[in-house]
């Protein structure tokens, strides 16, 4: 799609259009858009044939599953201490046998044998002590995704707990880290694979002193699943490991476009937990308030009409029912640039929204104080680029390097403010996360052309268009070793990543 036809679509939808639609029509609708993965990997491997293993095969109908059913909750890790501020679980990693619906069964690989993972929930200033088994056929890791965790316990790929082994992951959680994280494993050059297997899970830390304490709140996890007719997953075709895979399935909590009912304002965590998939999340017939980013509540509710998750990224939205109706959550169109003769890019429908009552949250004007860290002392400059080498297909290199586990690409010293400036070299939209620690947005550039986010919040994953330069500003609080990389998963795993040693000043 063309970007002028591109954005008039999102302005026609977001003047509202999407209340019109049932969840029939809409669910019809993009059928199309859901079988599109399929014709998609079809056709590359005609235009491509000197590349094996582009088709997944026959993909199963999105009509297989059962939609419209009650948006399940997610089922919370239970707390083995009886301590006051000690958090104590175990966690174990292994393939289980589900069943989405009648006679179809998927091998997925889980955390506790549940679709999706347990949700652990603490508090600011809680120490957290994790049992983790592993009990898949591979090594693995679990890396706390967002949470300042000393980089021993953090999951790096250089730590991995081998099949059949226990470790335990222990931590003391800071003050003012309340905010919305999730866990995944990030073994060495297994990511991809293990998420999208289905390994993740939702971590939330509270504050004792939220002053959105007082709302009801949903969980929205949206993660990502390819099923073959067999029901079963499906390898990486060479087309997702260029631009990550998309399944046929967008799921919330495990369920597909589920029954979301809202009779009141309400907060709403949202994760993209997707491998790769971007969502660009439209709820009609509300007022959605921005209220938290990736690390907490912003400095002020800030009214969104669309909102983009670029994977790994999480949002706190207060959504006030204006109206009563039926209509549909959505994923609008848009177009990261993906490689080869993709498709237009369609609206994907994630759930049916039933909305009751019209009353609009009051919320205080002053979420969070964010502290601007001052001026930065040191700077860090990374830039992204696609190589097409002969043999090996497409690299994704930071710096020109792919990821190696014995290399130390950066260094940085505990408690120094940086600006680090990433470049998106490439033609595709690539973003960029982290680990240790929260950063803040300075700004955005394509050619000259500045920007700056509408909200003021502590982030660890940002979306990069193309030939987009971003700079952030971070102080890492924790000496080791720190990773940083896209969270397109499968480029991530290609190697998009590199290392950071913090070390004392
Ligand atoms: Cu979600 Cu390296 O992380
Ligand atoms: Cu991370
Ligand atoms: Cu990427």
């Amino acid at each position: 799609m063309n970007r002028r036809l591109f954005i008039s679509r999102i302005a026609a939808v977001v003047a509202g259009s999407y209340t019109a639609y049932t969840f029939a029509q809409m669910g019809e609708h993009s059928m199309g858009g859901s079988m599109m993965g399929m014709d998609h990997s079809g056709m590359m491997s005609g235009n491509m044939g000197n590349m094996s293993m582009m088709q997944s095969g026959d993909l199963l109908a999105t009509s297989a599953l059962p939609q419209a059913r009650p948006l399940p909750t997610l089922q919370t890790l239970r707390n083995l201490s009886s301590e006051a501020g000690v958090f104590e679980a175990e966690l174990e990693a292994k393939p289980a046998t589900i069943s989405l619906t009648n006679n179809l069964k998927t091998d997925f690989w889980t955390y506790n044998g549940m679709i999706p993972g347990p949700q652990i929930e603490v508090y600011e200033g809680d120490r957290v002590r994790i049992r983790f088994k592993n009990s898949l056929p591979e090594p693995t890791t679990v890396h706390w995704h967002g949470l300042p965790v000393p980089a021993s316990q953090d999951g790096n790929p250089q730590d991995e707990v081998p099949s059949g082994g226990e470790r335990i992951y222990e931590f003391t959680l800071p003050d003012n880290c309340a905010g919305t994280y999730w866990f995944h494993p990030h073994g060495h050059n297994s990511v991809a694979q293990q998420v999208y297997k289905g390994l993740a899970g939702t971590f939330i830390v509270r504050s004792k002193r939220d002053p959105l304490a007082h709302l009801p709140e949903q969980h929205w996890l949206i993660s990502d699943l390819r099923l073959d007719s067999e029901g079963a997953i499906p390898d990486n075709t060479m087309m997702d490991w260029m631009n990550g895979r998309e399944g046929q399935f967008a799921l919330i909590n495990g369920a597909f476009r589920p029954e979301i009912t809202l009779n009141k304002p309400t907060r709403i965590r949202v994760w993209n937990a997707c491998s790769a998939r971007y969502l660009n999340l439209h709820i009609p017939g509300c007022d959605v308030q921005l209220v938290g980013t990736d690390g907490g509540l912003v400095a002020k509710p800030t009214a969104v009409r669309a909102l983009l998750l670029s994977p790994g990224e999480r949002a706190e939205l207060v959504v006030s029912p204006i109206e009563s109706t039926e209509t549909v959550v959505v994923a609008l169109a848009y177009d990261r640039s993906k490689m080869g003769p993709a498709r237009a890019e369609e609206d994907y429908l994630l759930a049916k929204l039933v909305l009751t009552g019209a009353a609009k949250a009051e919320l205080p004007q002053q979420l969070n104080q964010i502290v601007d860290p001052g001026k930065a002392t040191a700077t860090k400059t990374l830039e992204y680029t696609e190589v097409m080498k002969k043999g090996c297909g497409m690299q994704f290199l930071i710096n020109g390097k792919r990821h190696d586990l014995n290399r130390i690409d950066l260094t940085s010293r505990v408690g120094e403010v940086e600006e680090w400036t990433i470049f998106n070299n490439s033609h595709m939209d690539h973003n960029f996360h982290i680990h240790g620690n929260q950063f803040l947005e300075v700004d955005y550039q394509i050619n000259g052309r500045k920007r700056t986010p509408t909200y003021k919040g502590w982030k660890d994953t940002i979306n990069l268009r193309p030939y987009e330069t971003a700079r952030i500003k971070i102080v890492q609080k924790m000496k080791g070793l720190r990773m940083y990389h896209c969270h397109i998963l499968e480029h991530e795993t290609l190697g998009m990543m590199g290392q950071v040693d913090v070390v004392e000043r």
